[in-house]
């Protein structure tokens, strides 16, 4: 392999988590060798500098300054985004960012097509480059058994959170509308728009049971596609089972069901890291056929694909990347979203 892409990640909070569990210990340590860190607050860029032991930017323009620099891990929070992304790909850099990718969907298509142009990769974890491994199974699934059209769809994931309100954008819901779909239902609406197609309609719900901040925590949202088939997105930090995040999945379609969930340990034996999916059709008339698929967790939707972005940076080129459509679609939702938040009509998205 070529060696490893010389990166500094930018914003401290969520990014510590790559850094700590992604970087130093996980799956993007062979691909990627944190090269320094930065955030606004210096003193804690400092600290964590001397933790790391790695190099502190004072500021974004620094780290584009600096030659040695290949890429950047943006995990700034999603608004003004792509602004900080056209700073880093006119600067030459590549870049990794998280979800959800901006709120501006016209900011958001300039710049990935800015990227295409500047010959730059600019890659996410939700949606991913090209689809996980579970979502490329239930593309073949639907293939090989001519499942037909998607008829309906209903996702899920839930944690328990007690934050407390700190001032920060999730305190917003201007910034941080319906927030557990905003948050966490977002990796659903990629899901489903990869599955399902273009989106047409949504409706939203949402209501506040334990949170400590002004926006909710306990939320669904409904989207009707183009082709008829209408799903569900349940989120809710309300819910401890032991379980986290389990973004649960059923996907019927016209000729078989697609199930995808976590595996608890007592499944099988095995353990947790792995997610089971689930095919239930028919052959003929009656002959009924069930086929399972255990996939690693690691490597499942919403993961991030060093392995891609390695592959990308040098050159190489990548099968069935995911189209900047689809990435500009989920922001549309998220603000036909946040324009009903408040408000128990539906709404049409053009
Ligand atoms: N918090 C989570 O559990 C979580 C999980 C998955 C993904 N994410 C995503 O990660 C992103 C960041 O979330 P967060 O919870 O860390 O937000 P946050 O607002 O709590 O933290 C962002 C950090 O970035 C720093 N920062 C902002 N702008 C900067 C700039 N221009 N230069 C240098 N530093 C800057 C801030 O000082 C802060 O430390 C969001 O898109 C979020 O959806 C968060």
């Amino acid at each position: 392999m070529d060696k490893r892409i010389k990166l500094a990640l930018v914003g401290l909070n969520f990014g510590r988590h790559i850094i700590e569990n992604q970087l130093l210990d996980g799956p993007g340590g062979k691909y990627v060798e944190l090269a320094g860190i930065c955030d606004l607050d210096a003193a804690k860029a400092k600290s964590f500098g001397e933790k790391y032991g790695v190099k502190v930017f004072e500021s974004l323009d620094s780290i584009l300054k600096d030659p040695e620099i290949e890429a950047v891990g943006l995990f700034t929070p999603p608004r003004g985004r792509a602004k900080l992304l056209d700073s880093i790909i006119s600067a030459g850099k590549h870049v990794m960012t998280t979800k959800p990718f901006e709120d501006d969907p016209e900011a958001a298509m300039a710049v990935l097509k800015k990227a295409k142009n500047l010959g730059k990769v600019l890659h996410l974890n939700s949606p991913s480059p090209v689809p996980s491994d579970d979502i490329r199974q239930i593309f073949e699934w639907r293939d090989k058994y001519n499942l037909g059209q998607p008829i309906s769809a209903r996702w899920e994931t839930f944690a328990r959170y007690s934050e407390k309100s700190d001032g920060s954008w999730m305190d917003d819901p201007a910034k941080c509308p319906v927030a557990p779909i905003f948050r966490l239902g977002i990796y659903g609406i990629n899901d489903l728009l990869q599955l399902c197609g273009n989106p047409k309609e949504i409706h939203v719900m949402h209501s506040r049971i334990f949170t400590g901040r002004p926006t909710a925590d306990n939320a669904q949202l409904s989207i009707r596609f183009e082709n008829g088939c209408v799903s569900s997105i349940l989120g809710s930090f309300c819910v401890n089972n032991g379980n986290p995040y389990s973004n649960n999945l059923i996907i019927h379609f016209e000729n078989g069901t697609v199930t995808r969930a976590i595996l608890t340990p007592e499944f099988f034996g095995r353990t947790k890291d792995k997610v089971a999916l689930t095919l239930q059709t028919v052959k003929g008339k009656d002959e009924k056929i069930t086929e399972t698929a255990f996939i690693d967790r690691a490597v499942v939707s919403g993961g991030y694909q060093w392995d891609n972005f390695h592959k990308a940076v040098r050159g190489g080129k990548l099968e069935n990347e995911i189209s900047p459509e689809l990435i500009v679609n989920s922001i549309r939702v998220l603000n036909a979203m946040k324009a009903q938040q408040f408000s128990n009509a539906s709404a049409m998205i053009d």
